[in-house]
């Protein structure tokens, strides 16, 4: 039997059966994983470790555009890194480290801010989006984050990016920086793709926004069991649905849409509850924390023992580092001759 070669998937659609490349995914240690993160990209990083050659980092020089508590950028570093480990990325099959432990990236990020028009970085969503939020505290490194992500991603010349939709922007600046190296320096770096799962945009507990640490609107992964229910019990449902026997709208309802990745055998069977009115609004969200405190059983205790073992995390993202960097200074080396920069010792 012969086999017809297959075209190469577009980066919608599972991102486990992508054509083989190099991935690479960074997260923020600016608070404690939740359910969008894990929903919208951490599921994504560990099904994808699985075929490629897949590289994640905890991006703490980004944190520093929002938090400047140093103490607590290295907890979250460290939680976050525990969580990951505990929710399945395995450090023999996937490199896990920390941003700052590769400086490289800084200093690619400088590289390639010299062809990029200060007006593509104004106009970046998440920058106007700061502005707004945090209007005592418009920093430089706010206005460059995307050139030091465009940076992360390039230097190890990776070609997937599993994200939450909210990086899109970001994702397509990348490509642009990119695309504008490569045009005056000559081809070499890699225009990547932002890979999305079926659930790139989690709504938060009110309902009506992205769940988001800054918002406040979580639901956690690691928290006591207690402090989940509490969380999904306090979630916003449909807001037209007032009276109890009042029919419901599963497809506007955020917790119902959750139980299609919490509930995937029955949330069918819910959903019609819901719709006939045969259940209300509070048993449907008392299921819902019974499933997800349920679903993150094993990696809570997973995540007990790894935090029993001392310096395991620590040695994890130590080790990753160091694997990565031979590819790191690669890069640069390439960056310093085309660019006219002195020679980087081998
Ligand atoms: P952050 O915590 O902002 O660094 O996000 C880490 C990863 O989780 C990124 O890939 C985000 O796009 C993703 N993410 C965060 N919040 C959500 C959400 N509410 N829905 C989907 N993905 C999310
Ligand atoms: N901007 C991303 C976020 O807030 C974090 C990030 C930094 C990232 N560098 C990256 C994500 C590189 C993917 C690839 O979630």
């Amino acid at each position: 039997m012969t086999t017809t070669p297959q075209p190469a998937a577009p980066a919608e659609q599972d991102p486990a059966n992508l054509p083989r490349g190099r991935v690479f995914s960074g997260v923020q240690p600016s608070g404690l994983p939740h359910v969008g993160n894990y929903l919208g990209a951490f599921r994504s990083y560990i099904a994808m470790q699985e075929r490629h050659d897949a590289i994640y980092c905890i991006v703490d020089y980004h944190a520093l555009t929002s938090t400047h508590n140093g103490e607590l950028i290295r907890q979250n570093t460290h939680e976050m890194a525990l969580g990951l480990l505990a929710l399945g990325l395995d450090p023999e099959r996937a490199v896990l480290f920390r941003q700052s432990d590769r400086p490289e990236h800084t200093e690619l990020a400088w590289l390639l801010s010299s062809v990029v028009p200060v007006s593509w970085v104004e106009r970046t969503p998440s920058f106007k989006e700061k502005r707004r939020s945090q209007p005592e505290d418009i920093n430089h490194a706010l206005l460059t984050y995307p050139v030091l992500m465009a940076a992360d991603i390039a230097i190890y010349l990776a070609r997937y990016v599993p994200v939450g939709k909210d990086q899109q922007a970001h994702l397509e600046l990348t490509r642009e920086i990119v695309r504008a190296w490569n045009a005056r320096y000559g081809d070499y770096f890699v225009e990547p793709e932002a890979v999305f799962n079926d659930s790139p945009i989690v709504r938060g507990t009110d309902g009506a926004n992205k769940m988001s640490k800054s918002l406040g609107n979580v639901i956690d992964i690691f928290a006591e069991p207690d402090v989940i229910r509490r969380q999904v019990m306090s979630m916003v449902t449909d807001t037209e649905r007032i009276r109890r026997t009042d029919p419901g709208r599963p497809e506007v309802c955020n917790v119902c849409q959750l139980h299609r990745y919490f509930s995937p055998l029955e949330f069918e069977e819910i959903w019609e509850g819901e719709r006939t009115a045969r259940t209300g609004c509070v048993d449907t969200k008392r299921l819902l924390a019974d499933r997800i405190i349920a679903f993150f059983a094993q990696a809570r205790e997973r995540r007990r023992e790894l935090s029993e073992r001392p310096g395991y995390v620590e040695e994890v993202l130590r080790a990753g580092a160091e694997r990565l960097e031979p590819l790191a200074r690669e890069t640069l080396g390439v960056c310093h001759d085309r660019m006219g920069l002195g020679p980087i010792a081998r």
